[in-house]
This record gives structure tokens, sequence and C-alpha cells, in this order.
């Protein structure tokens, strides 16, 4: 199928071209470099270095006419969102708008939307069902829940198929530390150079952590299951920062003791999504415990660390 990425250069979309390319998918990536690499991205993938605002959005549709369209680009960082919510929203809500008017005027057969576990705000220290209430913290999980509403009124108005997938806490290669939930990415940095992490808040605050590998199966999956509903995609496992911390701080022979600094604005306290829809619409399981997933992503920063890389 031809399935066209936004956002493929990115932590999240390059692990989802990689996976389409192996399965024997054809990928087209748009992506303009903002955060992503040109180098995550794989070599039998037609990259578009171009903004999804940008009106040539259509030229590409009408070129490349995909199939599907998996959508991963964003500004992804929620201090940003909160200092400046137009930008935020200019990417996350108005360019997912122009999308679907895309999806809709080619025929995707599919668009499958990368949305997040920050649409649900505080909760009780609990597993996170689909259908609770949202109630996002900060701009940022607003504005990836308004293009869930578009998403679905666009289904309704003209038809064009949907899956939203709300990610758990991702990680692994290829993360920056500044995204939405970079904190293993910045653990592992942290510990690689010999230096002090910080923690916001006392710590005990919860995270569910999963893969990125199992997050770009969910999203082959979705290619042909759990059409038109909204799927979280986690482990329904919780770890606290701490014991993350200390966790990885066991993987390495000198770790420093974390610094302590208060609670940042748009922070959740508790984290952890049920998943399972997932395992029965998406015929999908996480296939990484957490150890297993953190042993995979530092060999990944050791490698890049000794490259002189900063990814
Ligand atoms: N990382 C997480 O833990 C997490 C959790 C929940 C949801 N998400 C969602 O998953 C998706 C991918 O996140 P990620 O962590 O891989 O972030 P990322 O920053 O690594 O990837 C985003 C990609 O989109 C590109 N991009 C940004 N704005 C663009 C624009 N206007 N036009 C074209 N390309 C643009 C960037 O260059 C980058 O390659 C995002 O939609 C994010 O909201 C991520």
């Amino acid at each position: 199928m031809r399935v066209l990425v936004t956002g493929g250069a990115g932590f999240i979309g390059s692990h989802i071209v990689d996976l389409l390319i192996e399965s024997g998918h054809e990928v087209i990536v748009i992506d303009n470099l903002s955060t992503g690499k040109k180098e995550f991205i794989h070599k039998n993938a037609t990259l578009y270095l171009l903004d999804i605002n940008s009106p040539q959005l259509e030229e590409v549709f009408a070129k490349e006419t995909p199939e599907y369209v998996i959508h991963q680009a964003a500004q992804v960082d929620i201090t940003k969102s909160i200092q400046d919510p137009t930008a935020d929203a200019d990417t996350n809500i108005l360019a997912t708008i122009r999308l679907l008017k895309c999806c809709q005027k080619f025929n995707v057969r599919k668009i499958i939307y990368a949305s997040s576990c920050a649409v649900y705000g505080e909760t009780n220290d609990c597993s996170i069902h689909e259908n609770f209430i949202v109630q996002p913290l900060s701009f940022y999980g607003v504005s990836k829940y308004t293009p869930e509403l578009y998403i679905q009124l666009n289904h309704k108005f003209y038809g064009t198929p949907y899956t939203i997938l709300r990610y758990a806490n991702v990680y692994g290669p290829r993360q920056t530390p500044k995204g939405e939930g970079g904190v293993i990415a910045i653990f592992m940095q942290k510990a690689l150079q010999g230096e002090q992490p910080i923690i916001f808040g006392d710590g005990e605050q919860t995270r569910d952590f999963v893969y990125v590998k199992d997050v770009a199966s969910a999203n082959l999956s979705a290619l042909t299951n759990g059409t038109n509903e909204i799927i979280n995609i986690g482990l329904n496992k919780k770890t606290s920062i701490n014991k993350l911390h200390a966790l990885i701080s066991s993987m390495f022979l000198d770790s420093a003791l974390p610094i302590y600094l208060p609670r940042r604005n748009g922070d959740i306290q508790y984290s952890r999504l049920n998943n399972e829809k997932a395992l029965q619409k998406l015929d999908w399981k996480p296939s990484y415990e957490l150890l297993e997933g953190l042993r995979e992503t530092k060999l990944f920063y050791e490698n890049d660390c000794s490259k002189g890389g900063n990814s």
C-alpha cells in the first residue's frame, strides 16, 4: 500500500516508516525537519521537505495519491505550547485540518492520527480507559485533542475513515531529550555524561512507558484494524520517575544522584493507559517490557555518544 507519513523523520515517525518499508509498503514522508533528522529516514522512502501547513501539501497528494495517511508531525513540546499557544495550534490543529481536506479530496482510505495521553489530564492513580473524560492540563493536550474532534466530524461529513491512537509515554532509540515524554532520553544522556539529571516534583509521579517499536507496530496494525476507533497505546503499567531513575542508574557504572526541582506547569501526576481495546481491536500487543526496551535504548545512546552525537 502507498502510505504517507507526516513527521516521518521524527522519533516515532521514522520507526513507523522503517516498519512499513520492511512490511513491503511504499512510503512517502513529509517533514520540515524542525525536530526530525534526515538520517533517520529509511533510504527507500520518498521525502518531501515541506511544512504540513504549506499550500504545497495538496501538490504532494496530487502527485503521490497516498492510500493511507499516518499523521505524526506535530509540535511536541509541552512547555513551548504554554509559551506560544498560537504556534502550537498552527501546527497541531490547523495543519491537521488542512491534511484532512487533502485526505477527503484525494480519497484517502484512512487517516491514522497520533494522539496522546496528554488529552486526559489529571486522573486518579488508575488504569485510564478511552471513555474517560478529557481535561488537558496544557495547550499541547488541547491541541492534540482538538484534531480528534475534527477527524471524527470529518468522517461524519465526508466519510474519511480514521483510527486515533492515544500514545502513552513513548521511548526508544532516536528520541531527543526535548519532546513529549523525553525523560528516558534525558536520563540516558545524563548518565552517559556523568551529569546529574533533574526530576521535577518529588519523583513519585507515574508514567506508562511504551517502547517505540511497539508504537510502530500499532500503527501498522491500524492500517487494517480499529477503523473509526479511539485506542490507547500503552502497557497499562505504571513506573514512577524515581523508579525509572533507579532502573537506568543500575544500567550504568557511575551515575549521579538527581536534582529535585518544583513540579512544572502542565505535568500530570499519574498516567497509565488501559490497553484492552488495543489488544482486541488492533490485534496488537506490546512486545517490550520496560527493562528490555531500556537495554535497546541504552545501546543506541552509547553508540550515538561514541560518534559525538546529541540526538
Ligand atoms: N514521544 C511521545 O512520548 C509521544 C507521546 C504521545 C504522543 N506523541 C505524538 O507522536 C507524534 C510524534 O512525536 P515524536 O515524539 O516522534 O516527536 P518528534 O518531534 O521526534 O517528531 C515530529 C516530527 O514532525 C516534524 N514536524 C513538526 N512540525 C512539522 C510541520 N509543521 N511540518 C512538517 N513536519 C513537521 C518534525 O520535524 C519531526 O520529524 C506527535 O504527533 C506527538 O504529539 C508522542
